[in-house]
């Protein structure tokens, strides 16, 4: 599914280029779990966007579901954006005063194939996927907690079931029981439903919910691990 070969990416600050991704090589096959950690600074949110198709690496190649990013056009990249990735972000980016519903919808609104009807049930459907109880689907998404904000957002990034979720720091607003459920919420999307995950984090507890860990350091990958789950107690 994902596919990084070479991955090098520049920031050009007038006199002064800063390489924040170094020859960045890995695959990524449908159905994975895998956790991207590294400390702050160390080019996560960077390759989060090269990844997500939201920016092109100065040099290397990324492949996404075998479509060579680097050569298709904004519109391309637009509709791949909307249409295969789910993005999730640390601050929720709801709208406070439109109902969870109608937050969850909102990545359909200006799709004019989608019904109304078609969109209400899509966004029922990501909402129970998620695991937020129906009483609060009417809420308005500043009456929730932070963790309920998280799980709307998750159901939004899901509303065009993608096959990809990237998660950057999606935790890092929330305490860590909170965050646990927000994290179980993942699992289950990648165990039952069988969405790829991408989850970027610099704390370590979180990354062991993962299957497999993408340690960064400075713009290089520094270790690719397996997790061994086995003995460890699923809550
Ligand atoms: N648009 C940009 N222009 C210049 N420098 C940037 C830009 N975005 C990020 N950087 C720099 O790249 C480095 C890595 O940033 P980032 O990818 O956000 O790291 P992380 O998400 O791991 O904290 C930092 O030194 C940051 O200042
Ligand atoms: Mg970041």
């Amino acid at each position: 599914m994902i596919n990084c070969q070479n991955i090098t990416k520049s920031y050009q600050t007038g006199e002064t280029s800063l390489t924040v991704l170094k020859d960045i090589s890995f695959e990524i096959k449908k159905g994975e779990f895998v956790a991207i950690i590294g400390p702050s600074g160390s080019g996560k949110s960077t390759l989060m966007h090269i990844l997500g198709a939201l920016d092109k690496p100065t040099a290397g190649k990324y492949f996404l579901n075998d479509k060579d990013i680097s050569e298709l056009s904004d519109d391309d990249l637009a509709e791949i954006r909307s249409q295969e990735i789910g993005f999730v972000f640390q601050s929720f980016n709801l709208l406070p005063r439109a109902s969870v519903l109608r937050n969850v919808e909102l990545p359909l609104i200006y799709d004019t194939k989608t019904l109304r009807s078609e969109r209400l049930t899509k966004a029922e459907n990501a909402l129970s996927a998620v695991g937020l109880e129906k009483e609060r689907w009417h809420h308005l998404s500043n009456q929730l907690s932070g963790g309920q904000m998280q799980r709307v957002a998750i159901a939004r990034a899901l509303i065009n079931e993608p096959n990809l979720i990237l998660a950057d720091e999606p935790t890092g607003n929330l305490d860590s029981k909170t965050g646990d459920i927000v994290l179980e919420t993942f699992k289950k999307l990648n165990s039952g439903k069988g969405h790829t995950i991408v989850l970027i984090t610099h704390e370590k507890y979180v990354a062991e919910h993962a299957d497999r860990i993408i340690e960064i350091r400075d713009g290089e990958i520094i270790s690719d691990r397996s997790e061994n789950h086995d003995g460890l107690k699923d809550k």
